[in-house]
């Protein structure tokens, strides 16, 4: 499993869900944070947006709070995306960077604001680099610049491991071949300066981190962590109205637990570091549910009992979790279950729920008419040891079983 201490993978598996922030020069124009491609707008024109960057004054503490009160427990930020505009301290393309412009070092405003809220601290990066003319050219065409452009690259990851304290997280994107670059080379050096850090296999190497980008994977043994974003773009877009709901963030965070992997939700905040309004309030009600089903979530084994019976399901100990993804009002069947169950409750409530077993069928029979979460319920069943899962025999072809 991976190459970071045990312990760093411990810790990240437990803290289930967690915050990404795209930030960057693409926010001020707020059409996506592909516009410089998507547009094919000028470099020169570009790099002009550099000079408007501002954000407000402590706008990643805003951030920080809102992720941790929401229950995320670590957070994301793009230290640079494919525009190539850092947001940090950098003498290695020091002119394109937030200190240069305003003279703030984002980076470190963000890992103390981490800190302040006791959140991970992760920090996104992209290799590729649209203004970057060796990049763009390639390896081939243009040797001399492309050995540029690696030597900034490796540079600008050296000085965010060095610059800042410990850093638990490292989320590669827009990555090369990984011998273009000498990616093994240079993921040797960031372990040699950030012993305990977790690497992104998006570097397309066998580092620590499985990335899903929009989907979920069933791969309990696997570190590994879906990230979404909270509606279409991940930079900040005026006129993308596609909010998910705040059910679909519950469904998405049980269902990445279920099978034992993270989510990371993105939002992007607009020119000056304001997270749009339908985002914070997207949050705040999936943060109610996520609070409101805690115990379900942190630190919970995947799938308890038999993966295909039961969608989503989680466990701590002899306490399984059961989401009710379909309500059917008072009676609900739950299949596979080896144990005596003791007792059946709703989180949030805590309402004990009435049931019944015959023989691997526990019937829930007291559930309220009306379903009792508006996101999700979750049921938490008592066993009388550890779970123990009874295989379907409707489904006993080798590709249904764990
Ligand atoms: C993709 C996109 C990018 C986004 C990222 C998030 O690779 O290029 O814009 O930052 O995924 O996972």
């Amino acid at each position: 499993m991976g190459k970071a201490p045990e312990a760093a993978h411990r810790w990240f598996r437990e803290a289930r869900y967690g915050m990404f922030i795209h930030y960057g020069l693409y926010s001020l124009l707020g059409r996506h944070e592909w516009a410089l491609c998507y547009e094919r707008i000028p470099a020169e024109e570009y790099r002009q947006l550099a000079a408007r960057f501002n954000p407000r004054e402590l706008c990643i503490r805003d951030w920080a709070r809102l992720a941790r009160a929401n229950g995320m427990r670590y957070m994301c930020l793009t230290t640079r995306h494919h525009e190539g505009f850092a947001l940090f301290d950098t003498q290695a393309a020091p002119e394109f960077s937030s200190v240069a412009t305003i003279g703030r070092d984002l980076v470190a405003e963000y890992v103390e604001a981490c800190h302040a809220e006791g959140l991970g601290v992760g920090l996104y990066y992209s290799v590729g680099n649209w203004l970057d003319e060796g990049f763009v050219r390639g390896p081939q065409a243009d040797p001399v610049g492309w050995h540029r452009f690696v030597t900034v690259a490796q540079t600008q990851l050296c000085e965010l491991m060095m610059q800042y304290g410990p850093i638990d997280y490292l989320f590669y994107d827009g990555c090369p071949p990984p011998e273009t670059w000498d990616a093994e080379g240079v993921n040797a050096e960031i372990r040699r300066l950030q012993p305990n850090i977790l690497i992104s296999s998006r570097c397309e190497l066998d580092e620590d981190v499985v990335s899903a980008e929009g989907y979920t994977i069933a791969d309990p043994g696997t570190t590994w962590e879906t990230c979404l974003t909270t509606n279409s773009s991940w930079g900040y877009n005026a006129g993308d109205p596609d909010w998910k709901t705040p059910r679909q963030i519950a469904l998405t965070l049980l269902t990445c637990a279920h099978n034992g992997g993270n989510l990371l939700l993105n939002v992007g905040p607009d020119a000056e570091g304001a997270l749009p309004a339908p985002a914070v309030e997207l949050l705040n009600e999936a943060g109610a549910w996520v609070h409101r089903h805690a115990e379900a979530i942190y630190g919970t084994a995947p799938h308890p009992f038999a993966y295909a019976d039961q969608k989503l399901s989680t466990s701590r100990g002899n306490t399984a979790y059961i989401g009710l993804h379909a309500y059917h009002g008072p009676e609900t069947t739950v299949a596979g279950i080896g144990n005596r169950v003791d007792a059946a409750r709703l989180l949030g409530s805590g309402e004990a729920v009435d049931f019944r077993q015959e023989g691997n069928r526990l019937l829930l029979t007291g559930l309220p008419r009306a379903m009792p979460d508006p996101l999700l319920p979750v049921v938490a069943l008592t066993l009388d040891g550890d779970p123990v899962g009874v295989p379907n025999p409707l489904l006993n072809h080798a590709k249904y079983q764990f």
